[in-house]
């Protein structure tokens, strides 16, 4: 949190060097603590002047409706980015890169799991491993999706489990649009008999009995998962998720499916793969899926337990303001009904 730690550098230190041995304990004790209440005040503002922008987002009809902006593709695309034109040339979305390593995967699998993992995440991997991908893996194949790094122990980890796919390309998070649609292109090219891509981050736990039911879901071009709807783009450059209006100018965000978690139908992944390259890109993953969704048509589908950071009633519980530890995830799920 930067500002807490400005006002503690310049607000509170500067005090205390100067007046420590002057003052009472109570009013050290006060000074000490006066930052909380304007903190909290200047925390809760943010907060709330989002209130705002959300109601007015809430009446862009054309960005709530889970209708196309425009029947016309190009048109649509234009109508969100009025300033900004796609660059097909250098837009490397749509190529699938080198697969470097693959996973065992059963003979005609018609799903799959994958979790966008980073090399360095061995933690998270065992986490999983240890709890429940063994219950998933009944139902779906879990597969963990990395890319590279430098140095990465990615090829003994693969030896010992086999459930490592990784893609040539460096693994960060502005890359991770890529990420996933080199998974789409893979699995269209490479799994043919796949018909649903499930689509978890590592820091996630995954109901295996809900999400069973959950994969009964509707056929064709689909997109399953928290759907979002009337959210203002964060113009406020300090803020994780900032967008600037260079990159999207609208004031709201089309509906969009929140990207921890969701399942996407084949049709939908071959519309993604398809169009991606004709869509000026938003550094936001998952906004960017939205934007590209509402122009191809692709349905989104609402369901409350994806993306759920209550313990409870979930198809996909994930934690979405903070990276949870693998220790703590471990704790949450040995703590409860699903470890038995
Ligand atoms: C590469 O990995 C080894 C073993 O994990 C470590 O000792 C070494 O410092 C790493 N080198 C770099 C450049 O990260
Ligand atoms: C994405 O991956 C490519 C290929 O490895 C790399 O050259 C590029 O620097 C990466 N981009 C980012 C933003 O990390
Ligand atoms: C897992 O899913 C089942 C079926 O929907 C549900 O009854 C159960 O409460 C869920 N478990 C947790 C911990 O959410």
């Amino acid at each position: 949190m930067r500002p807490l730690r400005d006002v503690v550098r310049y607000c509170v230190q500067p005090i205390l060097h100067k007046q420590l041995l002057l003052i009472s304990p109570i009013k050290l004790f006060i000074l000490l603590f006066s930052w909380v209440i304007p903190y909290l005040i200047f925390a809760n503002y943010l907060e709330s002047c989002l209130l705002p922008l959300r109601v007015l987002c809430y009446t862009q009809s054309d960005l709530l409706s889970t209708e196309p902006r425009d029947p016309d593709f190009q048109t649509c695309v234009d109508k969100f980015f009025p300033n900004r034109q796609a660059d097909p040339e250098n837009c490397k979305l749509d190529k699938i890169p080198d697969v470097l390593i693959r996973p065992d995967l059963p003979d005609y699998p018609t799903r799959i799991l994958v979790i966008r993992s980073g090399p360095g995440s061995l933690d998270y991997r065992n986490f999983i491993r240890r709890t429940w991908k063994k219950q998933v893996d009944k139902l779906v194949p879990v597969v963990f999706v990395c890319a590279t790094s430098k140095n990465d122990t990615l090829k003994i980890e693969a030896n010992k489990y086999r459930d490592i796919l990784q893609f040539d390309f460096e693994d960060s998070y502005h890359n991770l649009s890529w990420k996933m649609m080199a998974i789409y292109g893979f699995v269209i090219d490479q799994l043919p008999s796949v018909d649903q891509i499930v689509v978890t981050n590592d820091d996630t736990i995954v109901n295996a009995t809900a999400l069973e039911q959950v994969l009964h879901m509707k056929k064709g071009p689909v997109m399953l998962g928290k759907v979002s709807r009337g959210y203002p783009r964060i113009f406020l450059p300090w803020l994780t998720w900032h967008v600037p209006s260079e990159m999207y100018p609208n004031l709201c965000y089309p509906l969009f499916v929140q990207g921890s978690s969701f399942v996407l139908s084949k049709e939908g992944a071959k519309l993604l793969v398809e169009n991606v390259c004709k869509v000026p890109m938003v550094h936001l993953d998952d906004v960017f899926m939205g934007v590209l969704s509402n122009c191809v048509g692709l349905g989104l589908i609402h369901n409350e337990g994806f993306d759920k950071h209550i313990f409870d009633d979930f198809v996909v519980y994930h934690y979405q303001y903070s990276r949870h530890s693998a220790k703590y995830l471990e704790s949450l799920w040995q703590n409860s009904e699903m470890s038995l």
